[in-house]
């Protein structure tokens, strides 16, 4: 009874993140907050102007096999449809298309029973209407040349012209057809096409709602599930796509859809490579694992990294320069509260990197420390896993890594004693009212709690 008792302990934080109780999850963002962000586009733009909004495209892998369909995140924050050949039109001031009157025009795949035997389920108009709370939703049929009068607007909002569409678009589906109507709308009525989508999308969702902080809170923690599991787990003899499989296990054990990235796991030399995806070396004791990994869950990813020792406890090397990454990202997250402009907290972690290498010896000034730290310490984090974002001064709602690194790979020009060390630390942060909130704070980061997690037992040990 005691035993039961105990392993039904062992197993509830497996779930703690994503309890799902009915046949499908709940907790998709609303429409009430896609209307919201669409209401907010077009309060930016400016008068009689109209913007177009592309699903992304499907793309083949090989042969009859397409990639996992990966919808545009543009097109997701401003619908919720995750179907492809669609399109969203917005107006600033009302028009008239197809009989319907209003802003907001949705162009979706119809129904088709054949193709869904396949594939699944399509929403079709109704299907759409009722879910989103879309009011006015057409087939991608009825977008034709005639369907919108671009002689009537002043300007054009999209992100896809001429030579983008031929080289991204171009291809017998529904999708490419309404691009190329839309590109030649644009030519013919020479109507100019303005440079600020980007801009503008980048300052809706730099700052996340409420509804997007929930989702980036419940995906964060199933990625700090994954590198807790990966902590327990690791041991010398394991290869690095074991301790990924037990990482992404543990995502999809919490509720993950997808991986927010590849996931990236270099043990050894390969620590210091900083996008390695390759994952296939076998791990030996003395060995540090940097394991950047995150899920993704209702298309918003997290951005995680922790550097731990395969066999459980750091070399005294490799836990000076853990340290000085430590210090670097804990002088960084000094900087983050509202106001500070988004460069500072790179800077800081900066100053602490080269200060700290001057005086190891491994680097003789100060501007040498690009050699070891190449790379910047922030970016925005949402839809995207490198996220749109202002760049200016932060607020209240933005969500960003801070991730500074080392990186001393075999053959450096330094003590041959630090070579092989490849160390990042990688949590995600919110900007709150007074500071900032570090949602992947449950992954243990000091040297003794890393050592201390090492110990505990695994699932898979
Ligand atoms: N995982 C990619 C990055 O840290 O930017
Ligand atoms: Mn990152
Ligand atoms: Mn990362």
């Amino acid at each position: 009874m005691i035993r039961k008792l105990l392993l039904g302990l062992l197993a509830l934080p497996l779930f703690s993140t994503a309890q799902q109780t009915t046949e499908y999850p709940n907790d998709y963002l609303s429409p009430e907050f896609h209307a919201g962000r669409r209401a907010a586009f077009k309060a930016l733009m400016p008068k009689n102007s109209v913007a177009f909004f592309f699903a992304s495209q499907v793309r083949v892998r090989n042969n009859d096999v397409d990639y996992m369909y990966a919808q545009s995140k543009n097109f997701y924050y401003f619908t919720g449809l995750e179907e492809p050949n669609s399109l969203l039109v917005l107006f600033k001031e009302p028009v008239t298309i197809l009989g319907a009157t209003g802003t907001e025009f949705l162009f979706v795949q119809p129904r088709n029973p054949q193709q869904e035997m396949w594939t699944g389920k399509i929403l079709g108009v109704e299907g759409v209407k009722d879910r989103y709370k879309f009011v006015n939703v057409f087939t991608h049929d009825k977008f034709t040349a005639s369907t919108v009068d671009l002689g009537k607007v002043d300007s054009v909002f999209t992100l896809f012209r001429g030579e983008e569409i031929l080289a991204k678009f171009k291809r017998p589906d529904p999708l490419s057809r309404m691009a190329m109507i839309t590109d030649s709308l644009i030519v013919s009525n020479n109507k100019p096409v303005s440079a600020g989508t980007r801009g503008m999308m980048a300052k809706l969702r730099g700052i996340k709602q409420p509804e997007e902080i929930a989702i980036m809170e419940k995906v964060v923690n199933m990625s700090v599930a994954g590198h807790n599991e990966v902590m327990k787990s690791v041991k010398p003899g394991m290869t690095e796509y074991q301790a990924q499989a037990v990482m992404e296990y543990m995502f999809k054990k919490n509720g993950s859809e997808f991986v927010g990235y590849p996931s990236i796991n270099g043990s050894g030399a390969n620590s210091c490579i900083l996008h390695y995806e390759t994952n296939q070396r076998l791990m030996k004791n003395g060995d540090l694992l940097l394991s950047d990994c995150a899920a993704e869950y209702h298309g918003y990813s997290a951005d995680v990294t922790r550097t731990i020792p395969v066999n459980g406890k750091f070399t005294a090397e490799q836990k000076i320069i853990y340290e000085l990454v430590l210090e670097a990202q804990d002088s960084a997250f000094l900087q983050c509260k509202p106001g500070v402009p988004f460069r500072e907290v790179h800077s800081a972690a900066a100053r602490v990197i080269a200060r700290g290498l001057q005086k190891l010896g491994i680097i003789s000034e100060a501007g040498q420390a690009r050699t070891y730290f190449p790379h910047g310490t922030s970016h925005h984090l949402g839809l995207d896993v490198h996220d749109l974002g202002s760049g200016g001064p932060l607020e209240p709602g933005a969500c960003f890594t801070v991730e500074p690194g080392i990186y001393i790979p075999p053959n450096s020009k330094c003590d041959p004693k630090w070579w092989n060390i490849g160390v990042r630390i990688e949590d995600d942060i919110l900007i709150t009212a007074n500071g900032y909130r570090n949602l992947s704070a449950g992954a243990p980061r000091t040297v003794a709690d890393i050592e201390k997690m090492a110990k505990q037992k695994s699932v898979f040990k």
